[in-house]
């Protein structure tokens, strides 16, 4: 039995406070126990309070964390721009990292992530806990069983809602103090980009997780919908060409305050599978049943031989998977390592870059365009 000794960085925040909560809990998993050693962040005063609370230390600075303190693995929940820093200071430690989703804000970033893991033989993983999603397993391994036959169109629909006050009461960063809001959701310096970064990201893991092939090319529009004070994306539409001729289409955005809708429609030669509504986690199992038109017995059948076990908590699934890599000293086990983390950052990429040039993308693509590039190109578009 091995102690990890452990940290959560942005540990006073939405997502840190969380895991750090669930290290606590957890104590003891696969065997080994953890041991929750401080979490840090820049808000001081809900840092001492958090750290207070949970009896552990408290660092403002993650470099003096990691140089004090030797630490197995950190998890990293902090805003999207510096996810790549902290990930790669804390390989440069020799620290395992669990870092939130999307990965990081461009394919720079990205590569420069993948060169800190392979460097420093790090496991890293990347917080994308709807991958355990017995539905999405079982529907990803029906695709990849042939069930489906050819599978030549692929669709998503997401349609999710957040307020102005979401964005302009997000925990503020230093890098904007010269905005006229410093926290740093629905900043593109920041975030990244709006709901494409944030929400989307989720989604589009899953659609290129389900796609049977590579992306060949995206053909993206966006507008800012309805958040006047925002400067991101908030409804986007892709089209999208894989490199075996199957098609896809996506419509997604967070200004919709009509209703949640979290829907996959894929159709082969052989069968068909439309999921929606309820799909909001591991207990929205019977929905897909309900929802499923088209499909033919083989497909329900293998379907729900596929699925794994039900009723499964997405976090612990997602941070087990990451320990178990830890334990084995194995990265072919992890879910969804800095190889699939780096793709969704890609897809996200290639539309924000089709959106600006106003043209089709074909991948690979130089990722050479910045922030205010964006900020322009979005503030043309605003309705
Ligand atoms: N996997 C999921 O379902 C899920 C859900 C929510 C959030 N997230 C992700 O978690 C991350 C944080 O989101 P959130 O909603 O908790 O935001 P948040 O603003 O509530 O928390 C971020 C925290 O990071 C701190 N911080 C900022 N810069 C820092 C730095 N340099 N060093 C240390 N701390 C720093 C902030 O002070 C804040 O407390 C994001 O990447 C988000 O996408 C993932």
């Amino acid at each position: 039995m091995t102690n990890y000794r452990c940290a959560v960085i942005g540990g006073a925040g939405g997502r840190g406070s969380g895991w750090a909560r669930e290290m606590k809990q957890w104590k003891s998993l696969l065997g080994h126990t953890i041991e929750l050693v401080a979490i840090c962040d820049i808000s001081d005063i809900a840092l001492q309070s958090k750290a207070e609370k949970l009896k552990v230390k408290a660092y403002k600075d993650y470099k003096e964390m990691l140089d004090k303190e030797k630490l197995d693995f950190v998890i990293n929940a902090t805003p999207h721009y510096v996810h790549a820093p902290i990930m790669i200071a804390a390989a440069e430690h020799g620290a395992h990292v669990l870092s939130e989703k999307p990965m990081c804000i461009n394919l720079k970033q990205a590569d420069e992530m993948k060169a800190a893991v392979e460097k420093n033989k790090i496991v890293c993983a990347i917080g994308f806990q709807h991958r355990f999603n017995p539905i999405y397993r079982g529907i990803r391994n029906a695709i990849t069983a042939g069930d489906l036959g050819f599978v030549f169109q692929l669709n998503m629909i997401f349609h999710w809602f957040r307020t102005e006050d979401y964005y302009l009461n997000s925990s503020p960063v230093p890098e904007n103090a010269d905005a006229d809001w410093e926290g740093w959701r629905g900043h593109w310096k920041t975030e990244g980009a709006g709901a494409l970064a944030n929400q989307i990201i989720h989604f589009m893991d899953q659609f290129l997780w389900f796609s049977p092939s590579p992306v060949q090319s995206v053909m993206a529009a966006s507008r800012i919908a309805r958040h006047e004070h925002v400067e991101t994306d908030d409804n986007t539409n892709v089209i999208v060409e894989f490199q075996n001729g199957s098609m896809g289409l996506c419509q997604m955005g967070v200004a919709y305050k009509s209703g949640k809708r979290e829907d996959f429609a894929i159709y082969g030669t052989e069968g068909a599978l439309e999921t929606g509504r309820g799909l909001k986690g591991a207990l929205g199992v019977p929905k897909l049943y309900n929802d499923m038109r088209k499909g033919t017995a083989k497909v329900t059948h293998s379907m729900l031989e596929r699925m794994g076990p039900k009723n499964l908590q997405l976090n612990k699934a997602l941070f087990s998977n990451f320990l178990e890599a830890i334990v084995k000293d194995d990265r072919k086990i992890i879910s969804v390592d800095v190889n699939e983390g780096r793709k969704s950052v890609e897809f996200m990429r290639g539309i924000l870059l089709s959106i600006k040039e106003g043209k089709k993308v074909t991948f690979p693509f130089d990722d050479n365009f910045s922030a205010p590039e964006l900020m322009r190109t979005f503030t043309e578009k605003s309705v």
